[in-house]
């Protein structure tokens, strides 16, 4: 038994780590063949790409995925701790998995993920969840065939979760849940450390993977023929800082671009180290997309200190005219808490004249939700719940009048958008634009899913786009 520790998790030493390869047990692969699993997904882009390498490694081992839960013999949780309703959906799936065994005491539950490298999770689970078969961290996703096989032989809850990052293991097997946009990882961990959020505790510090990796995986994607990769971190612009004197960011995203894959992406960038040389990289190759999720958090120079942010609200705007200015037509996106605790009325309206002034493409926003074990949880919270939904709302009427108003723009103007899907409900081929906007779109002729095409738009709503193919 392994169990997690936040004070561990937060030292910052810097440790050595070695690339190791990924490998399985001889004696493991299909043992559980004919077993159904049933995986549930709660957290961002870099949580969702390990259900690709975990539902990969349950392949291997003989299971096979069902959509139904009920009818698995495996439930597994792959949870997120950033907010509190991430982690309260989780627990109330768990409710309801403690039904579904009292009726099929045989099936198999097991808990990871972010909110498998909290002590407190894990001490709940422990008293109250006796019924979990067995919780794996962050770090350790690649020994989990041999968790659950531990789990099944010994029939006893198995804890193993490490409170710091291990190897960094190459080789992953993986199942993409999409045919023509993958996930790439490129950093792991965070150092930033902002003082509201989790995820340095629970993702460890900054960890590169090797350029000759990256670019090897990004080849072998072209090969099987992606059209999109989006290269993922907590904070992607921290590339290669942990690994290379004279590589960074900036490099590896022209080098991706040289791949010839049609379009990459990346996500997340801190304001903090987002470098000119990022910036020229995107203006100057077509492939890599004029879209930029830059995540400001508040408008006000003082919160964003008790935030921990590292930049003031002068320097963000200064980068984002800078991007708007040398990249043509990028759109950027960004990411807001209302409610921190000692945000005053002044400092939202701060937020919300720096939204007037950035008419943001996309944005998300969020009530501050303190978590265990970061400095913010443990700051004077003046703020009452219902003033922090009021501005919330207020917020996001603002930023809606900017999604439709940047839209109703692209009227009559012509977007390549790479096909995806045709939707059920309106009958309408969809995808999304260069500039990450959606849209919805008819055709005269029937085609290819994956192909990237023009398409002239014909109206705008507040999130999506209609058009249709421009011959
Ligand atoms: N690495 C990314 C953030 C990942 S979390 C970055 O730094 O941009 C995604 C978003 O969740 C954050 O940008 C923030 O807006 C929000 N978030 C994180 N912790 C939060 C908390 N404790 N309460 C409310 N929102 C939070
Ligand atoms: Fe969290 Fe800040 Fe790191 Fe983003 S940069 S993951 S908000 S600590
Ligand atoms: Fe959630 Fe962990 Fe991602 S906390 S947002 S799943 S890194």
């Amino acid at each position: 038994m392994k169990l997690p520790d936040f004070i561990e998790a937060r030292t910052r030493d810097k440790r050595d780590y070695k690339t190791v390869s990924f490998n399985i047990d001889e004696s493991i692969k299909n043992k559980y063949a004919g077993m159904k699993f049933h995986l549930k997904t709660y957290g961002c882009q870099m949580n969702e790409h390990d259900s690709e390498n975990i539902k990969a490694l349950l392949t291997m081992i003989g299971f096979e995925e069902v959509e139904d839960y009920e009818n698995a013999d495996l439930v597994l949780l792959n949870t997120c701790s950033i907010r509190e309703n991430a982690h309260n959906k989780a627990f109330g799936m768990l409710g309801r998995l403690k039904h579904l065994k009292e009726q099929r005491p045989e099936i198999l539950v097991g808990l990871c993920g972010c909110m498998a490298q909290e002590v407190s999770v894990v001490e709940e689970i422990m008293k109250d969840y006796k019924f979990v078969n067995f919780v794996f961290g962050t770090h350790n996703l690649h020994e989990f065939p041999n968790i659950i096989d531990k789990a099944i032989e010994e029939n006893k809850q198995q804890i193993e979760v490490y409170s710091r990052e291990s190897d960094l293991v190459e080789g992953l097997p993986v199942i993409r849940a999409n045919k023509y946009k993958a996930y790439v990882n490129i950093i792991y961990g965070c150092n930033k450390f902002c003082t509201y959020c989790i995820v340095p505790y629970t993702r460890g510090r900054e960890r590169s993977r090797k350029k000759e990796d990256i670019l090897k995986e990004v080849d072998e994607l072209v090969k099987d023929g992606y059209k999109e990769v989006t290269l993922l971190g907590q904070n992607v612009n921290a590339y290669g800082k942990d690994l290379y004197d004279d590589y960074n960011m900036g490099n590896l995203l022209e080098d991706v671009a040289k791949s010839g894959i049609p379009r990459v992406r990346f996500t997340t960038s801190h304001p903090w180290d987002f470098t000119d040389n990022m910036i020229d990289v995107i203006a100057k190759y077509d492939n890599v997309m004029p879209s930029i999720h830059l995540p400001v958090q508040s408008g006000s120079s003082r919160v964003l200190k008790l935030m921990g942010r590292r930049y003031t609200r002068e320097s963000y705007l200064e980068l984002f005219d800078k991007m708007k200015e040398r990249i043509p037509g990028v759109t950027i996106s960004t990411d807001i808490i209302v409610g921190f605790p000692g945000e005053e009325e002044e400092d939202f309206q701060q937020t919300l004249d720096l939204v007037d002034y950035c008419k943001y493409d996309n944005a998300f926003t969020f009530v501050f939700s303190p978590r265990v074990g970061t400095p913010a949880e443990k700051l004077n919270d003046n703020v009452p719940l219902k003033e922090k939904e009021e501005r919330l709302q207020r917020l996001n009427e603002k930023v809606n009048t900017y999604f439709l108003e940047n839209n109703k723009k692209l009227e009559g103007s012509v977007l390549d958008v790479l096909v995806e899907g045709i939707s059920d409900k309106k009958n309408m081929y969809y995808g999304y634009s260069d500039t990450n906007k959606l849209v919805n779109f008819i055709s005269n002729k029937e085609l290819e899913l994956g192909d990237i095409v023009p398409v002239k738009i014909t109206a705008s709503k507040t999130w999506s786009l209609d058009g249709e193919v421009d011959e």
